[in-house]
């Protein structure tokens, strides 16, 4: 069981899903955590805060206003993705793809000079960026992106540490399906996976806590995707 008694989180993108979990294992661990979104919502035992991790100024002042905290997670998809054929794309639609980097970015540059020396970030790839699958080559480039990012920027925020978590196929409200078409999306999804199943938001968010918790890791990525990139 982890202990987080004293610590101060903020978690963007931390009202659903992979998030969502992160929040719940953080609060489990006694740490006092702030849960942002663009829409409202409400945790049990958790401020919730609207704020769009494109809007700098507004993020700024979250963090400003909570001077000294700890931990840095962010699991905000930023936007719209393109998914498709790379020769079909719309370019426009894969540039805004890039709204989670900017995102991811702006949480950094604008939460680490606030946050404690002892501090963490956490940021959320994805398996796209490292292994090809019809249709994902602009999250995949996003992803990988933001995987350069955490290795690069470890040198320059030290003594803070950074480092990002992989998801394969996890079941999350980011996919809209319902029914038998979500389960035959997750199914066939991860069927050549070495564990043909999704994942789930809790494996995600347990990889999060450990890179949280570890003071002896930076700058590095953790696979939680099931074996999908080794296949
Ligand atoms: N699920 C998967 O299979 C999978 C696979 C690989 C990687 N990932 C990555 O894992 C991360 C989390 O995904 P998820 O599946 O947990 O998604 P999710 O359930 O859709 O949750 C996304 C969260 O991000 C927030 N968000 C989105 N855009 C935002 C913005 N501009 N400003 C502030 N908050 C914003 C959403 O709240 P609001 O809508 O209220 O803003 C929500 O809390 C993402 O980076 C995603 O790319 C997911």
């Amino acid at each position: 069981m982890s202990n987080f008694g004293g610590k101060k989180a903020i978690v963007l993108g931390g009202t659903s899903g992979i998030g969502l979990a992160t929040t719940e294992m953080l609060l489990d661990g006694g740490a006092e955590v702030i849960a942002a979104g663009r829409r409202e919502c409400e945790i049990d035992g958790v401020e919730c805060v609207q704020v769009d991790v494109l809007d700098r100024a507004a993020l700024a002042e979250l963090f400003e206003r909570n001077n000294g905290f700890d931990y840095l997670v962010n699991a905000a998809t930023g936007g719209p993705r393109a998914i498709g054929p790379f020769l079909e794309m719309d370019l426009d639609g894969f540039q805004n793809s890039f709204a989670k980097l900017w995102g991811y970015v702006n949480s950094v540059r604008l939460g680490v000079p606030q946050m404690s020396a002892s501090g963490a970030v956490v940021l959320i790839s994805g398996y796209p960026a490292r292994k090809w699958r019809a249709g994902t080559i602009a999250i995949g480039s996003v992803g990988g992106s933001v995987e350069a990012f955490i290795h690069l920027a470890a040198n320059e925020i030290s003594p803070v540490r950074i480092n990002g978590v992989s998801p394969g196929l996890i079941d999350t409200p980011m996919s809209p399906l319902q029914g038998d078409e979500r389960r035959e999306y997750y199914a066939k999804g991860s069927a050549q996976h070495l564990i043909p199943r999704a994942g789930t938001s809790k494996e995600v968010a347990a990889a999060v806590i450990f890179l949280l918790e570890n003071e002896f890791v930076t700058g590095t990525i953790v696979d939680v995707d099931g074996g999908a990139i080794v296949t």
